[in-house]
């Protein structure tokens, strides 16, 4: 079976478009993947509430109880393979996880780490992404589905959604458009993978 480990920091709207697609599309069956866990590194996450109610085994890993990056990135990696066992090396799906990560955590999961980012990369990579879109006049925005590099927000573009950027938008209307279709593409960005075996 291949394991599929959610690592969260908020809402965790998008892990549960990736719950809910797993379920309904029958991943195990079809792919022979399950989604093993969700990972968080704030106890408050929203998101880890849904997943437990979901039957999914929760983890949280508090950034705040390292010291550094290296500790808190190398205790990430602990609970991720303990999630798994002695099976596959799982895929670990990045969803509103807002911290970077070491290069020696990108390396460790090399092939296997993807990112969903609110923004149609390579533009906007970071943070306040909508407002930066809505400063610059853009007429689209949207999000990109991607593999993880060591730099932040490149990586290989497995899927994008576009979505009209309107005139009277703000901020949080937009993010409201964009979160509506990384609930489409990040389950299908994952689907493909399974589908062809990471290649
Ligand atoms: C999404 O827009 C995601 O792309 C960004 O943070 C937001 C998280 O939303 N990195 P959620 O936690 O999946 O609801």
């Amino acid at each position: 079976m291949q394991s599929i480990v959610i690592l969260i920091s908020g809402g965790g709207s998008n892990m549960a478009a990736l719950v809910r697609a797993a379920q309904q599309e029958d991943w195990a069956a079809r792919y022979g993947a399950q989604i093993a866990a969700v990972i968080s590194n704030r106890a408050d996450a929203v998101g880890l509430r849904w997943a437990q109610a979901q039957g999914i085994a929760t983890h949280t890993i508090s950034h705040a109880d390292f010291p550094d990056r290296a500790q808190f990135d190398a205790a990430l990696a602990q609970a991720i393979a303990s999630c798994v066992g002695a099976g596959k090396p799982p895929l670990v799906l990045l969803a509103g996880f807002m911290r970077i990560l070491t290069p020696t955590f990108v390396q460790a999961h090399a092939g296997r780490l993807i990112n969903i980012h609110p923004s149609l990369l390579p533009a906007f990579t970071g943070l306040q992404t909508h407002e930066r879109a809505l400063a610059a006049g853009c007429k689209f925005a949207g999000a990109t589905v991607h593999r993880v590099t060591e730099v932040l927000d490149e990586g290989a573009i497995l899927e994008q959604s576009v979505v009209p950027v309107l005139p009277e938008d703000d901020a949080q209307s937009l993010a409201a458009r964009v979160l509506a279709t990384e609930h489409l593409i990040y389950p299908r960005a994952v689907r493909r993978l399974l589908a062809a075996g990471f290649s």
